[in-house]
């Protein structure tokens, strides 16, 4: 049997190259930045395979040109960088690499949620711009209390659910919407109660989003949405930025709409050295970090790693995104090791 050939457009951990490296013939870009898509395109060409993350555009046109390609193995929860339904069509499997990354996002949401509500990235860098001149005063920096305030989480899968957990000690109101209603069974045991979206809007003073990006989610925040929510509301997005429609989040921001925001996600990353949301004082932001622990980032390569060789033992990956491509090319006819 030839051994398949598996292109890797970013650095992995030695143990998960060497492992593809045992059964794979590899290429990978060994540059800090993504590889272009010509560059994509170049190396596609004779490969069976394609490890990648959120940072490369998987069109059409490179799925094109991967005539030979039997998997794309992304090392992310998301997915809408892949052109899944190309893929499909092709017989191409595309997996992802959820679960592993729920605590880290969970946790960092609430990093973003206290931040917010109590300034923390603006009182960071005020000691660090020297201006801490009086040492304690009354009105200095007052945010917003947490603790049984309303939490709107929009979307409740797997990290959203991580999200509602965490917020017991905070003994806070839950409520979540969601296209799909969760189980009465699960809305009690989480203590959390289904609103529709306006209403969510409305009665949240933190909202959290965490429903995958397509093409309904797209600007599912916009400037209505804004004049809907609370001015002392905190906005935290650690999905991905496209959901918001960040000119009216800049405006909200800057008039006061709502209180703050707490971003991990933009619509172009990075930012643009002039993107107004850096001069925004009332916003915490992150480069896209909600899933970087050693441990959630370690196991999303060790996930995809296995994915990938999945598909090429001719075994049911463990997580497939697109299972309706097996209908298209059995894995009896993607196995070569
Ligand atoms: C991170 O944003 C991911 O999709 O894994």
């Amino acid at each position: 049997m030839t051994r398949p050939k598996v292109y890797v457009t970013l650095k992995i951990p030695d143990e998960e190259l060497n492992l593809l490296r045992s059964f794979c013939d590899v290429e990978t870009n060994d540059k800090e930045t993504s590889p272009s898509k010509q560059e994509i395109i170049k190396r596609i060409e004779d490969k069976d395979g394609l490890l990648c993350s959120l940072m490369e555009k998987i069109d059409n046109e490179i799925i094109s040109c991967g005539s030979k390609l039997k998997v794309i193995s992304s090392i992310s929860v998301g997915f809408n960088h892949i052109d899944v339904s190309e893929a499909t069509k092709k017989g191409i499997y595309v997996t992802n690499t959820p679960g592993i990354l729920t605590n880290s996002t969970a946790d960092f949401a609430w990093a973003l949620i206290i931040s917010s509500a109590r300034r923390i990235s603006e009182a960071d860098k005020y000691v660090r711009d020297k201006k801490w001149k009086i040492p304690w005063g009354l009105t200095m920096f007052l945010g917003s209390e947490i603790y049984g305030r309303t939490l709107g989480i929009i979307g409740l899968g797997r990290i959203g659910t991580g999200v509602a957990e965490r917020s017991k000690g905070f003994k806070m109101r839950l409520i979540y919407y969601d296209v799909i209603r969760a189980s009465k069974e699960k809305e009690e045991n989480l203590g959390i109660e289904y609103a529709p979206l306006e209403t969510l809007l409305k009665e949240s003073d933190f909202i959290s989003i965490h429903v995958p990006l397509t093409p309904e989610t797209q600007n599912l925040i916009s400037h209505n949405e804004f004049k809907m929510m609370k001015p002392t509301a905190h906005l935290i997005n650690t999905s991905r930025g496209p959901i918001v429609d960040e000119d009216a989040l800049i405006s909200a921001l800057r008039n006061r709409t709502i209180a703050g925001a707490g971003l991990d996600v933009f619509e172009k990353e990075p930012i643009d050295p002039d993107n107004p949301l850096i001069e925004l004082d009332n916003l915490t932001i992150a480069p896209h970090i909600a899933s970087a622990t050693r441990e959630s980032r370690h196991g999303m390569a060790k996930m995809a790693t296995e994915n990938l060789l999945n598909v090429f033992k001719g075994e049911h990956p463990p997580q497939l995104v697109n299972p309706d491509v097996m209908k298209i090319r059995q894995l009896s006819e993607t196995k070569m090791v």
